[in-house]
């Protein structure tokens, strides 16, 4: 079983030395361990091209038009059992580098949008994808921050998780951390998470468990939260109203007060939104949105064709130009 552990911190800083004090608890229950500091690493941000969705949707296999190290780390996170990403708290939530590695991991390797490539090949006749793709994977995260600006560094986090559907168990922010190494308490909370990923990670291979077929598996062993499927604690509130929409599942409900705690009731009179197996990290939740997207893109590249679309984009690009980029003069 391999451990792998990823610091978005500065090097030797005090978000690589928690990822380590987690790795050397995971390496202390038996578990092969891998530390990467992903700033070494040469990750860019996504430029919104879409080519990995159209290349999915049409059959024709993984594609990024960025040319960098981006899949081999994605290789990296495959080869895993579980994945550990300790990322430093930026402006109350992850870093740009996390929103990145995020954005990357989007639609491209969004399982559902994989396993409809992969039925593509098969069609062809062709060879299908990586079976390691579809294995299910434990997954926890940390944020360490030098203050108590934090609330969004759950949901940050825990959306890297969606795209590929893994499971998380433990997301956790550590405030005023900057003299994190001296607390104890935080340390043994850390070794901790390195435990329970072990224990995860090690379930997923004792019953062989797969993305497909994984909706009723919860591996989480954090705190209950607000949201009855993913935990989490973070909504977009409808105005004036308690209809609220989970920030990371996507799960829309009602606020309702339960002894004494905020609980989001999932209500579905709204519609699929309002049912779990419309949750984004579900391959059912992926395939309906998956769908959405086929049929809006489509609609996009037929408008492409129109005289009417070509002549409002037209006229619209001839209002102005951009200002050139000054180093690139
Ligand atoms: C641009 C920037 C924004 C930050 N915003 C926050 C914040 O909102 N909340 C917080 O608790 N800490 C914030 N910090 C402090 C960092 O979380 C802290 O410096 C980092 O965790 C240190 O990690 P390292 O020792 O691994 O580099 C910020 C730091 C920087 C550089």
């Amino acid at each position: 079983m391999k451990i792998l552990g990823v610091s978005l911190g500065t090097k030797n800083g005090n978000n690589d030395t928690m990822c380590r004090v987690a790795l050397e608890a995971a390496k202390e229950k038996g578990a092969e361990i891998e530390f990467i500091h992903l700033h070494d690493w040469n990750i860019d941000y996504c430029s919104g091209c879409v080519a990995c969705s159209r290349g999915l949707v049409m059959g024709k296999g993984m594609i990024c038009t960025r040319k960098d190290d981006f899949a081999a780390f994605y290789d990296k996170l495959v080869e895993a059992d579980g994945v550990l990403i300790v990322d430093p708290i930026f402006e109350s939530g992850g870093t740009g580098l996390f929103h990145s590695i995020t954005d990357r991991m989007g639609p491209g390797h969004d399982t559902g949008m994989l396993l409809m490539l992969d039925g593509k090949l098969k069609e062809q006749g062709k060879e299908g994808l990586n079976p390691r793709l579809f294995q299910q994977k434990a997954i926890s995260f940390i944020g360490i921050g030098g203050s108590d600006w934090a609330v969004r560094t759950e949901t940050d986090h825990a959306m890297f998780a969606m795209s590929p559907g893994w499971k998380v168990v433990n997301n956790e922010f550590f405030s005023w951390s900057k003299d994190i190494i001296m607390q104890d308490d935080k340390i043994a909370r850390v070794q901790e998470i390195g435990r329970n990923l072990v224990d995860a990670a090690q379930y997923i291979i004792d019953n062989n468990i797969m993305i497909p077929g994984s909706e009723n598996v919860d591996l989480w062993k954090g705190e209950e939260g607000a949201c009855p499927h993913c935990h989490g604690n973070n909504f977009y509130i409808f105005p004036g109203t308690n209809h609220a929409v989970c920030e990371l599942c996507g799960l829309e409900g009602h606020l309702e007060l339960k002894d004494g705690a905020m609980k989001l009731v999932a209500d579905p009179e709204l519609g699929p939104v309002g049912q779990e197996w419309h949750c984004h990290d579900l391959v059912s939740g992926k395939a309906a949105h998956g769908a959405d997207i086929f049929e809006n893109e489509s609609r996009l590249m037929e408008l492409n064709k129109d005289e009417t679309f070509k002549a409002r984009k037209a006229h619209y690009t001839a209002v102005c130009a951009p200002t050139p980029a000054p180093s690139k003069q």
